[in-house]
């Protein structure tokens, strides 16, 4: 039988019930295949790793190192949800790593696309592989591989597309929602006793801000980047039900304004909300238009170097989601 095929008999997983039968079961598998040796995990925060760390938390506690590798592109609060939950409530053994600098300096001047992507994901395991050389004993690599990703591309995380582990560091994987759908993931990861806003979260891309602060990333348009986005996503959030995705991009222009009576360049903030089913196609959301007043008013107040709000209503295709 091959081990990442799902069998066709495999129930799909929908209730608290049939996610603690999963749960019990890969926790017995986990605890057999990796007996008392360590388990690496790089851990995003996102909903794949987060439910293999709460999973490998509960099988092996303490012989599993976490990992949470800041690389500046997370959203605002995201490196101290990580903290708060893993570390102080579930009491993991987490290594927070700040490599903010590293990754700004790496992509200063660097306006490409898909030359940004590439730094991002080869500092990605630049920094996590130096971490793993610095701890003893690891036999294992834990992964937040989903059944998509096996029939996707060849069983590789999207963000690690620039070739994986150095050859000295290579792991046994221990991958335990592998043959898992999102939506089971999300089932999994409620009965494990994650909080919603990190199971039912949109989707993120691995590249992070990165890909919205468009054009060249300077560390100012980062932070407004990330401070509208959070505007936005509070906002946008109390619709009901939620769009797919929403999200604030700025590009690497600046345009006339006015204040205190004299004109200034500022930067545009541009909102985006869609629905999709697969992210192939995707539909512009319609945002009622006293929410939207409430986030141009909120961003332009409480957001530097933001003079003008725009609304991208723009359907894939011909946009893509992202603005790079
Ligand atoms: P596009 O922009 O191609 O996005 O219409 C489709 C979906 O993929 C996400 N996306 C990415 N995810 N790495 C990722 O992990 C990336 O480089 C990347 N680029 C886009 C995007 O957020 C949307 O959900």
């Amino acid at each position: 039988m091959d081990p990442n095929k799902r069998p066709e008999t495999m129930e799909r997983i929908t209730t608290p019930e049939l996610a603690q039968a999963f749960i019990d079961e890969q926790i017995a598998q986990i605890k057999e295949q990796v007996g008392d040796k360590k388990v690496l995990l790089a851990l995003s925060g996102g909903v794949d790793s987060s439910v293999v760390a709460a999973m490998l938390i509960k099988a092996i506690g303490n012989q599993l190192v976490c990992v949470h590798v800041n690389h500046g592109l997370l959203r605002k609060g995201e490196p101290e949800q990580v903290i708060k939950v893993f570390k102080e409530e579930m009491g993991a053994n987490l290594i927070y790593v700040d490599a903010v600098d590293r990754f700004l300096d790496k992509l200063a001047g660097v306006s490409d696309p898909e030359q940004k992507r590439k730094i991002i994901g080869a500092e990605f395991i630049d920094v996590f592989a130096d971490e793993a050389k610095k701890l003893e004993g690891i036999d294992f690599l834990g992964q937040g591989t989903i059944y998509p990703d096996i029939l996707e591309s060849d069983g590789v995380k999207a963000h690690h597309n620039v070739g994986g582990l150095p050859e000295d560091l290579q792991f046994e994987l221990v991958e335990p929602v592998k043959l898992l759908y999102k939506d089971e993931v999300r089932v999994v990861g409620k009965q494990l006793g994650l909080p919603d806003n990190m199971v039912y979260r949109q989707p993120f891309p691995g590249p992070g801000l990165g890909v919205r602060c468009v054009g060249a990333i300077t560390r100012d348009r980062l932070e407004a980047v990330r401070e509208a986005d959070a505007i936005v996503r509070e906002e946008i959030g109390k619709m009901d039900p939620a769009p797919w995705q929403y999200f604030v991009a700025i590009p690497d222009m600046k345009s006339t304004g006015i204040k205190d009576g004299k004109r200034y360049m500022g930067w545009a903030a541009v909102i985006r909300a869609i629905n999709t089913v697969d992210a192939v196609t995707a539909q512009s959301v319609e945002i009622p238009w006293p929410m939207l007043c409430k986030m141009r008013d909120r961003i332009i107040a409480e957001v530097d170097g933001i003079n003008r709000v725009l609304w991208d209503i723009s359907d894939k295709p011909t946009s893509t989601i992202e603005w790079e």
